[in-house]
């Protein structure tokens, strides 16, 4: 199975490096296209064996999957530039383009194209995480067979974690992951100022306040609890942990938090 990956920057990359650590494709099974020389031949060296072209997308020809990483603006004129060499009865094409949904994508094939049929298409949100494989990838399809679905889910699950969600349900996804990893990171940041404030140095906090972030998204998936459970376990009546709960939800914690993660998702909508 051959997959070419067009755009190089830090996802199409982090994609790349994650996929030659997985079981489904060699470094030879990748080609890899950007406007941006320098970066594939750093991609390169990093990743002996993989095919890289960074004047044409000839690849694409010969490509059971093509995934389309470049920023969202210019995926209508990637799609431009490739529509000769795809067959639309064979190909799927992967989009992890934000806010361009299939209706677009369709759109543009319909309008670059005199081929009646559409190809397979899936949308993937991924965060960030990708870079370590433990992205949770979110994917929305049309015109799937279950065994695409099957195929997408175990390239994914090799990137993080695959989530098939209706794509009606992707921008909500999207602020709940995508975004969401840099709520995380904030309540980190945030965790380490007042850990510098009552004595510690930041790398001892950051160090300490990841850990414990770790142990408690450990314990919640292996658990399957309600988080409220795990408070409950912590929290001693007239103890120390319930007066700074209170403290944090009398300044509007979980508010913050519901009202960040919906503003997220109203921008995704527009
Ligand atoms: N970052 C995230 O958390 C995240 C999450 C989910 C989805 N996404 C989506 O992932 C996509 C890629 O994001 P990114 O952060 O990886 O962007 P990026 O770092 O800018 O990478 C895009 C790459 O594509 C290259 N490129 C530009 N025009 C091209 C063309 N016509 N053909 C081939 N390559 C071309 C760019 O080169 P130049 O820089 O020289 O233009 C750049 O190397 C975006 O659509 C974004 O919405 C990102």
């Amino acid at each position: 199975m051959k997959i070419t990956i067009i755009g190089a920057g830090n996802m199409g990359s982090a994609i790349v490096r994650g996929l030659v650590r997985g079981s489904l494709f060699k470094a030879e099974d990748i080609s890899v296209a950007d406007v941006n020389e320098n970066i594939l031949n750093v991609l390169k060296k990093d990743v002996p064996g993989l095919n890289i072209e960074w004047d044409n997308y000839n690849s694409v020809s010969d490509a059971d999957i093509i995934l389309l990483a470049v920023k969202p603006w210019l995926v209508d004129n990637v799609i431009d530039c490739i529509k000769f060499k795809m067959d639309y009865e064979k190909q799927i094409l992967v989009s992890i383009a934000a806010g361009i949904d299939i209706a677009s994508l369709n759109l543009s094939l319909e309008k670059h194209s005199d081929e009646i049929s559409i190809p397979t298409i899936f949308r993937v949100i991924p965060n960030t995480a990708i870079a370590i494989r433990k992205s949770v990838n979110l994917i929305a399809t049309q015109n799937a067979s279950d065994e695409q679905k099957d195929l997408l889910l175990r390239i994914f699950n090799e990137l993080g974690t695959a989530v098939l969600l209706n794509e009606s349900h992707l921008s909500a996804g999207t602020a709940l992951t995508s975004c969401g990893i840099a709520y995380l990171f904030r309540y980190v940041r945030a965790a380490v100022q007042a850990g510098v404030e009552i004595g510690f140095y930041p790398k001892d906090a950051q160090n300490m306040i990841v850990e414990t972030m770790l142990g408690a998204a450990e314990l919640l998936k292996t658990g399957g609890e309600n988080p409220e459970t795990e408070i409950d376990k912590v929290t001693t009546p007239g103890g120390i942990t319930i007066k700074g709960l209170n403290e944090l939800e009398a300044n509007g914690f979980s508010n913050a938090i519901i009202k960040g993660i919906k503003a997220s998702l109203a921008t995704c909508q527009n």
